[in-house]
């Protein structure tokens, strides 16, 4: 036996019994949309390819046309009382909806539309829980009304402005979520010290080099002091939230 397949036996043998212990479930959030194409590169790159590569996430773009069984896969028609821009069909979002959940019981159906409730790191939190998510993109001037009061679950937007569609709050609200599920990150605390998961904004990080142009690097991180550069980094977060963000601390 050479010596490399030694050390896979030995990494296989250690791998097993951890997994007994450590089994992280699978998520899998599904997309429905009239432009796939947009989400075609936020899922295949850094921590998120890294999340679907280890089966700790699962990602589908769905097709909205693919579920229409109008002519020329038309989604969207001119709003009834009249006025300017085409309103999202119910039929076709019910049709891929009921067809989806033949195989997927959706925990959450999100519709991602500037009038939701504004996502925040409580939301992308407990989202991180569940198992199956499925996210709506709108796309026109809305989603017939029907759909949103008799299919969706949450409303959810990503700030207070209006992007041409929900694919890229979608993408948002998958990296958000993805990067929660354990496992996926390599260091598991570094999520719990993110921004905003203490109500605090992060506080400062410096790396090599120790000095550029003249500007130090505060001595406190070089101490090797773990409880004082914790204690700092703490007053720092906090000098940052008061100055920046002080509406996290009422
Ligand atoms: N669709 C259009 N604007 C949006 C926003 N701000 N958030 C989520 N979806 C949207």
């Amino acid at each position: 036996m050479t010596s490399q397949a030694g050390e896979e036996f030995v990494h296989s043998e250690f791998l097993v019994p951890c997994s007994l212990f450590i089994s992280f479930a699978q998520m899998k959030i599904d997309i429905l949309t009239v432009v796939p194409g947009l989400l075609e590169s936020p899922f295949a790159h850094s921590i998120m390819k890294r999340a679907r590569d280890k089966g700790l996430l699962e990602v589908n773009v769905i097709n909205l046309r693919d579920h229409t069984t109008y002519a020329r896969a038309q989604v969207d028609d001119y709003a009834f009382g009249g006025g300017a821009g085409m309103v999202m069909m119910i039929e076709p979002l019910v049709n891929a909806i009921e067809s989806l959940q033949k195989e997927t019981p959706y925990d959450e159906i999100i519709f991602l539309t500037p009038d939701g409730e504004t996502f925040n790191q409580q939301m992308a939190n407990g989202f991180s829980l569940k198992n199956n998510l499925l996210l709506i993109c709108g796309h026109y001037k809305g989603v017939d009304q029907r759909f949103r009061d008799h299919f969706v679950t949450r409303e959810i937007s990503i700030g207070d402005y209006v992007l041409s569609g929900g694919e890229l709050g979608a993408a948002v609200l998958v990296d958000a979520i993805g990067r929660l599920i354990p496992g996926v990150l390599n260091d598991e605390t570094s999520a719990l010290t993110d921004s905003f998961q203490d109500n605090l904004l992060a506080p400062p990080v410096y790396t090599r080099p120790e000095e550029f142009r003249g500007w130090k690097v505060p001595e406190i991180l070089m101490s090797g002091n773990h409880k004082l550069i914790d204690e700092w980094r703490h007053e720092q977060a906090l000098k940052r939230t008061e100055e920046r963000r002080p509406d996290l601390l009422e």
